[in-house]
């Protein structure tokens, strides 16, 4: 099956490698900092409890939940299209001593390469939101996860500390481009259902959840407060 990568979405990925600057020097060099997301040590949870062998974190971004991930199973994948990410997120990975167990691959979440049924987990953290057409990005995850094995992921609420941020733009009704033109779409949880309905891919849990983050050096300035929709699915099968 051919699959076509939204117009936005495609522009967006050499943004995205740009934003991440791989000059900084360790500690300091990561975009989105340090401290994990509370939910990436969750998610490994529960993809150690179902038997995971190798799990994949897709966007790893410049590293910060792989850490927090690295308990999920033997073998860690760390995909994203921006390679500045993953020079950063590499550091990260050595700083924390886990470089050995993860594999770094640079992925299109429309379109991985993967093949059916080969991971046992994937974490899909703050990408979705991102996505103009998320429900191709969900199908391609969806494939490539085995039968049993879980997605674990988020969407953004309208309480979200970015929908009140000085600098971004409504586009539309929950559709906003931010300051760095990136395209934001956030979820109430009937939008939530409705995109789940039309991938067929009923959650197994849906739940909301609201964490500080530490600022973003040289794109959220300020210490902040996200709300999300955090959802698990598990592919049908054993
Ligand atoms: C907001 S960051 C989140 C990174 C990471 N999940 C985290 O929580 O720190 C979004 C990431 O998505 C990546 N990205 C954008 N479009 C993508 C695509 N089509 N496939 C895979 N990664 C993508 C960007 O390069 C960026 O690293």
């Amino acid at each position: 099956m051919t699959i076509r990568v939204p117009e936005r979405d495609a522009a967006a990925i050499p943004l995205w490698n740009d934003a991440y600057d791989t000059t900084a020097v360790q500690g300091t060099g990561n975009l989105w900092g340090d401290p994990p997301v509370p939910h990436a040590a969750i998610a490994a949870e529960v993809f150690a409890a179902s038997g995971a062998a190798v799990i994949l974190d897709l966007p790893c971004g410049d590293g910060r939940n792989l850490p927090a991930l690295a308990p999920g199973a033997p073998i860690l994948l760390a995909g994203d299209t921006s390679r500045n990410a993953m020079v950063i997120a590499e550091r990260v990975t050595e700083k924390a001593g886990i470089r050995d167990k993860v594999v770094f691959l640079e992925v299109d979440a429309f379109a991985t390469g993967l093949l059916d049924n080969s991971v046992d987990g994937v974490f899909c953290w703050d990408l979705l939101g991102h996505l103009t057409e998320p429900e191709h990005a969900l199908r391609e995850l969806h494939r490539i996860v085995r039968p049993g094995g879980h997605i674990v992921a988020n969407m953004w609420t309208m309480n979200d500390c970015q929908v009140s941020d000085p600098n971004i733009k409504e586009i539309a009704d929950k559709e906003y481009i931010d300051h760095f033109d990136f395209y934001c779409r956030f979820y109430d949880r009937e939008d939530l259902d409705a995109l789940l309905r039309s991938v067929h891919m009923p959650a197994g849990s849906v739940e909301v959840s609201r964490w500080w983050e530490p600022p973003h050096a040289g794109y959220r300035d300020y210490e902040h407060e996200h709300e999300s929709l955090i959802f698990t699915i598990q592919k049908n099968g054993s």
